[in-house]
Formats: structure tokens, C-alpha cells, sequence
């Protein structure tokens, strides 16, 4: 299936995913990176590798309705069937997520349904928790709060700072983002009544 990965940033979880889908194997295509930041770092990264790019500037369009109604057309034009969001910074509305309903995923920095939101290592650290981590979920109107698909734990080490705790569990997101793609997209993880089934192969 044809895979666009949206990005406002870096884009490293969006390698990866180039990276793991470039396997002859791997049941999905990264057919298109779009970006709602001309600056994106990540865009010069994705089209090195060969991958359709589309900018959709949010601050072209006066409000958000009309940026996500530009963001769908360019989705419709190159054919796109499943979205990956991988830290794309704009905040999506109902409609944009009905949408796209069941077929859109996002990586969060944390263990969900701990630390919504942002800065979710800081916020790990001020609680004092010895256990954090990622998570791969469907994404729903509630922000951070559809169905799990994957999770990743680290250990917090004493001494950590948000920058360190971050880089480790980078290291995870790059690997579980496209795991739990390569799941929904062969069917052995599935949406059902709201919920991530497993295949009892997996
Ligand atoms: C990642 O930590 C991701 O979990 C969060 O934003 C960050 C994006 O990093 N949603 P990158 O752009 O993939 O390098």
C-alpha cells in the first residue's frame, strides 16, 4: 500500500521508515513525505532518497480546515492509502481524522497512556518515573489517546536530562515505528471495534 510519512522536523522515524521499506519484503511503500515546513530538515533527507516530497505551508492558509482540505488533495493526487505521522507539529481536526480513520498511525515520545502532549521527557523526569518509552498508536480526534499498537520501554538512569533520555529512546522509536507499519500493513495487527487485535501467528 502507498504509505505518506508527514513531518514537520528532523525526520529521522521518517528514515527509518524509508529505510525498512526499501526490503523488497515490506508489504507497504513510502510513496510520499510531506511537510507543513518548507525548512523541514527532513525533506532534503527523504528526497536523497528518492522520495516524492509536498509542502503544505499551515501558515499559507487561513485556517485550519483549508490547510488540511490542501494537505488531503495532494494525499488524493499521489494516491495515498495510510498515513504515518512522525513528528509532524500541527494539531488535526475531527474531520481530517474521521478522515482518515483507521488509517493513520503516530509515533509518541512516551508510554501512553502516560504523558500526552509535549515534552513528555521532561515531564517523565519530574515525575520520577524508572520506566519510559514510546508507543505507536492509530491516531483519534483525542490527542495521544487511539488504539496501541506497539510500545517500546527504557529504563531511566540516574543522571539522565531530557537529552539523553530522548536519544535513548529515539534509538526504540526508530525501530518500533516501522514494526508495528509492517504489522497493520500485512494484517498480522489489526483495527477491530476500536481496538489493536493480533494474528495468533504474530
Ligand atoms: C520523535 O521523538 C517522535 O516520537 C515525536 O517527535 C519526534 C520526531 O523526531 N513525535 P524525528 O523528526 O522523527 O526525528
Amino acid at each position: 500500500r502507498r504509505v505518506a510519512v508527514l513531518i514537520s522536523g528532523r525526520g529521522s522515524n521518517m528514515v527509518s521508515l524509508i529505510e525498512a521499506a526499501s526490503a523488497p519484503d515490506f508489504p507497504a511503500e513510502i510513496a510520499l513525505v510531506l511537510s507543513n515546513r518548507p525548512d523541514a530538515a527532513g525533506l532534503e533527507r527523504a528526497r536523497q532518497a528518492g522520495i516524492a516530497t509536498a509542502i503544505i505551508d499551515h501558515k499559507d492558509h487561513p485556517t485550519r480546515e483549508d490547510f488540511e482540505q490542501a494537505m488531503d488533495a495532494v494525499l488524493t493526487e499521489h494516491g495515498i492509502e495510510f498515513i504515518c505521522l512522525a513528528g509532524f507539529m500541527r494539531v488535526l481536526t475531527d474531520w481530517f481524522v474521521e478522515r482518515w480513520a483507521g488509517r493513520m498511525i503516530n509515533i509518541h515520545p512516551s508510554l501512553l497512556p502516560l504523558f500526552r502532549g509535549v515534552h513528555t521527557h521532561r515531564r517523565a523526569l519530574e515525575e520520577g518515573v524508572l520506566i519510559h518509552g514510546c508507543t505507536v498508536h492509530f491516531v483519534v480526534p483525542e490527542l495521544d489517546a487511539g488504539p496501541i499498537i506497539a510500545q517500546a520501554a527504557v529504563p531511566v538512569i540516574p543522571g539522565d536530562t531530557e537529552e539523553s533520555l530522548a536519544a535513548r529512546i529515539l534509538v526504540q522509536e526508530h525501530s518500533l515505528y516501522p514494526q508495528a507499519l509492517r504489522m497493520i500493513s500485512d494484517g498480522s495487527a489489526r483495527l477491530e471495534n476500536g481496538r489493536v487485535v493480533f494474528s495468533e501467528s504474530w
